[in-house]
């Protein structure tokens, strides 16, 4: 599975393949909006620009979806290693800085720390369902056996 490197949040959080961006960075709890975008945002559909992110290190080819049209308006007079989360989707492991316009002291230090410890290229594999389900399905099959 591919690994999305938070360096702002020091996480390392796995996802599957082609998952949204800013849907796996809501469910880990990552600060993905700064303050206007705490106070309002779109809810992902590519109209506040306020889930800007930098993809920061050197990430293989393919490893996003590529730049929707609506990214190619929005981010125009921005870096071309920013993205807008709700438009990115994730096929391989990468690097991701939050919040790229709010600065913080040890950023380039961070970002080469980051850099220097080695992601998984991903996608590697699926993971297994939790045993429990499958405790169930055997029940429910063992029980429709029977009548
Ligand atoms: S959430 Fe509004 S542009 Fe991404």
């Amino acid at each position: 599975m591919p690994v999305i490197r938070f360096v702002r949040e020091g996480l390392d959080v796995e996802c599957y393949p082609g998952e949204n961006l800013r849907e796996v960075a809501l469910r880990e709890g990552i600060a993905l909006y700064g303050l206007k975008g705490q106070l309002g945002n779109c809810g992902g559909c590519g109209q506040c620009i306020t889930c800007f992110v930098d993809v920061v290190g050197e990430s293989s080819p393919g490893s996003l979806s590529g730049r929707t049209a609506v990214e190619e308006q929005k981010l125009r007079r921005r870096p071309q290693s920013w993205r807008l989360a709700c438009q990115t989707l994730v096929q391989q492991s990468v690097l991701v800085l939050t919040r790229p316009q709010v600065g913080f002291g040890d950023a380039d230090q961070r970002i080469a720390a980051a850099k220097s410890q080695p992601l998984p290229a991903g996608p590697t594999s699926w993971p297994e369902p939790p045993a429990e389900e499958q405790d169930e399905d055997s029940e429910t099959t063992t029980s429709d056996e029977e009548v």
